[in-house]
């Protein structure tokens, strides 16, 4: 039976340093999942034949349906699951369409309660789940509300299943980086360079993330920049971590 780890969203930033990493450990197969084609190709010329590439939009049902029966006729021994696909708008949530509530919801919450439920059955003793969430799960983030929400959710729903999961051996981390140096920024506003305050490289968290796993903790937090906002988070009202926010975004809104 092929021992593999599961990677979502393995061609954006974050998911190829994942997969980088990954590769190093000892393990027969990486999927990695994602839309485009033409960058899934891309990835697997760049990482070789451990790396299986999967098509699947985590936010159709059809798709989800379909590597839900990959898995079951396969039945690997799944080391490792790496929810990371997520998406996330900045701007007005009440001005949000019907269709874009509905893709962030259903990719960064629905897709990772799913493939959790999915991949378990195939996960034995020492097996880990890494859910990536975000600092902005710290607290509520005014124009960035429905993402932060979302993440809110991701990290109690991986912490939660970790204690479920403690008796099988089990290990879930939920991921809380803050700002990550890849393309899901907009590095520009109004033709000037927006302020990434405590911005990281994707290996940066990769590393620590799977360091973190790997250790067994629930929660993963890289830099000490971060901690210091975790830290805050929990001393502070929210009132007030939400008009430091708005401080932080007054030229951008
Ligand atoms: N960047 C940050 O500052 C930051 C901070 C904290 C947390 N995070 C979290 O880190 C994770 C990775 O983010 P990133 O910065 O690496 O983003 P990214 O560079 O934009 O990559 C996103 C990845 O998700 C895939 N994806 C998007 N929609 C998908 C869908 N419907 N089905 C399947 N795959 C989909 C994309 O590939 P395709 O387009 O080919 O599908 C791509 O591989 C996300 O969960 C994000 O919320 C990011």
């Amino acid at each position: 039976m092929a021992s593999i780890a599961i990677i979502t969203g393995a061609t954006g930033g974050l998911g190829q340093e994942f997969v980088r990493e990954m590769l190093k450990e000892n393990i027969d197969e990486i999927w990695a999942v994602a839309r485009n084609e033409e960058k899934l190709g891309r990835l697997k010329e760049q990482f070789g034949d451990k790396l299986r590439t999967v098509k699947c939009d985590l936010s159709k049902a059809d798709d989800l349906a379909e590597l839900n029966d990959l898995i079951n006729a396969e039945k690997p021994d799944i080391r490792l699951l790496i929810n990371n696909a997520g998406i996330g708008d900045m701007g007005v949530s009440s001005e949000f369409s019907a269709e874009k509530i509905s893709k962030t919801v259903d990719l960064n919450c629905k897709a990772v309660c799913l493939l959790c439920n999915y991949t378990i059955p195939f996960m034995s003793k020492g097996a880990r789940i890494l859910n990536i969430s975000s600092a902005s799960s710290f607290q509520p983030v005014p124009y960035i509300n429905l993402y932060a929400a979302s993440k809110v959710f991701v990290r109690s729903y991986t912490r939660s299943l970790n204690v479920e999961l403690k008796r099988k051996g089990i290990i879930c981390t939920a991921v809380c980086p803050g700002w990550i140096d890849t393309d899901m920024l907009n590095k520009e506003y109004k033709g000037k360079p927006v302020k990434f305050p405590g911005l990281v490289s994707p290996n940066r968290v990769a590393v620590q993330a799977l360091r973190d796993s790997s250790k067994g903790k629930d929660m993963s937090v890289c830099t000490l920049f971060v901690k210091y906002e975790h830290f805050l988070s929990k001393i502070l009202p929210q009132k007030v971590l939400m008009k430091i926010w708005m401080y932080g975004i007054r030229d951008y809104v």
